[in-house]
């Protein structure tokens, strides 16, 4: 239904909705299986819920310090230092969030100003194009060719100019399972350093890569360390997307900014679940190794349903979702796709379209499938998938 809305802001009117959320609301309505969105449908590890559960039982129940409390801090420089061999100060460089998408906006509205452009590679994940406009920021998109989502170099070089204050990069990438090669990373270091600009990195999915493809933040590249705002968070690798505990680390003379915008926007995170989190951030290398394989399975799994289905899929080097080509299934309009496909098959997507933007014609032939779910959810959607057939 659309309707004028008076009481709405210029901002608020210039974007739509989350699609991602509507489907989960489709999926409910129709009880489809829910491969829409992407948050896992089995528990989180034992030892994280009970570090929660601790926490509020011995009473941190009042506001932290509001840009993180230090058992959080000191232990997400420690793993980063265990990770990538890097020293970052808890006292000056590190800000917690609530969840990396608070991360996301604390650090575009702490570092740019309207008018100015940021980068966004497209597809992208939805909130960026949100993010940049309710920052009165222009973005402009570089788009990530087939085949295999590649960036061209050229393309990549001509979008940076006088105005731009920073570009986005999220790797592993959501929605493609793209993840950056150092190559390509070499290209975006070269181009921000020549043009002054800051790199906000997207950093959520670290710790899933698949076929022993390795993920490199782009901060460790030199002369990046200064110019990089890490934006990440513990959803995606402790399996606790409803906790909203996301953190960012920069310099600290950006840290600064960045902590006073945070302490306007929300004060702080969940204290008790803070406290939790440092423990997860301590877990042993071996947790990470297994959350991959774990989800390689998966991965691994749906790419043959889908196949099977009659799909033609681009197979993710990292990240939980797979785009997936609906044209050899004789359809062409991915939101008519998806509704259809919650409606009469009972599995929930998410139309390619909204990880680009509105006006671009790409991704009306591609849906997304998130494969962050339990074996038998994925055998229920691969049983169903299987009720397709080619459409006339
Ligand atoms: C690329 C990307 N960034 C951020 C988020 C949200 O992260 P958080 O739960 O930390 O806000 C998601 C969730 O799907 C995502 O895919």
């Amino acid at each position: 239904m659309s309707h004028v809305n008076r009481y709405a802001s210029d901002k608020a009117s210039s974007f739509t909705e989350s699609v991602i959320r509507e489907m989960s609301r489709v999926a409910a309505a129709h009880g489809a299986v829910n491969l829409a969105q992407g948050f896992p449908d089995f528990p989180a590890p034992a030892a994280i819920k009970e570090a929660a559960v601790s926490a509020i039982l011995e009473d941190h129940n009042q506001y932290a310090i509001t840009w993180g409390t230090k058992n959080l801090r000191d232990a997400i420089a420690w793993k980063t230092a265990r990770d990538y061999g890097a020293e970052i100060d808890p006292e000056s460089q590190i800000t917690v969030c609530c969840g990396s998408t608070e991360g996301m906006i604390a650090a575009l509205l702490a570092t740019v100003n309207p008018g100015e452009e940021v980068i966004v590679f497209e597809p992208f994940y939805e909130n960026y194009g949100a993010d940049a406009i309710l920052c009165g920021a222009t973005p402009r998109y570089v788009r990530l060719r087939s085949p295999g989502f590649r960036l061209d170099r050229e393309e990549l070089a001509a979008a940076f100019t006088a105005r731009t204050r920073a570009i986005i990069v999220n790797t592993p990438h959501n929605p493609t399972g793209k993840v950056f090669s150092r190559e390509e990373l070499g290209w975006i270091a070269e181009l921000c350093r020549k043009h002054d600009v800051l790199a906000i990195t997207d950093e959520i999915y670290e710790h899933i890569t698949y076929d022993g493809v390795e993920h490199i933040p782009l901060w460790t590249l030199p002369g990046m360390a200064e110019r990089t705002i890490a934006v990440n968070g513990i959803s995606k690798t402790y399996s606790v997307t409803g906790w909203r505990i996301g953190y960012v680390v920069a310099s600290p003379e950006i840290t600064r900014s960045i902590r006073k915008v945070h302490d306007f926007l929300t004060v702080g995170a969940a204290a008790p679940l803070q406290v939790a989190a440092a423990q997860a951030l301590r877990f042993p290398v071996d947790y990470y190794g297994d959350l991959a394989s774990f989800y390689q399975e998966r991965r691994d799994y749906l790419l043959d349903a889908l196949g099977e289905a009659g799909f033609e899929c681009c197979k993710p080097g990292g990240a939980y979702y797979i785009m997936a080509d609906i044209r050899p299934l004789g359809w062409s309009d991915d939101v008519e796709f998806a509704f259809y496909l919650a409606r009469e098959i009972g599995v929930a997507v998410v139309p390619g379209s909204s990880f680009y933007c509105p006006d671009s014609s790409e991704g009306k032939t591609i849906v997304r499938f998130c494969f962050c779910k339990q074996f038998a959810t994925l055998e229920a959607a691969a049983r169903r998938l299987k009720k397709l057939k080619i459409h006339r």
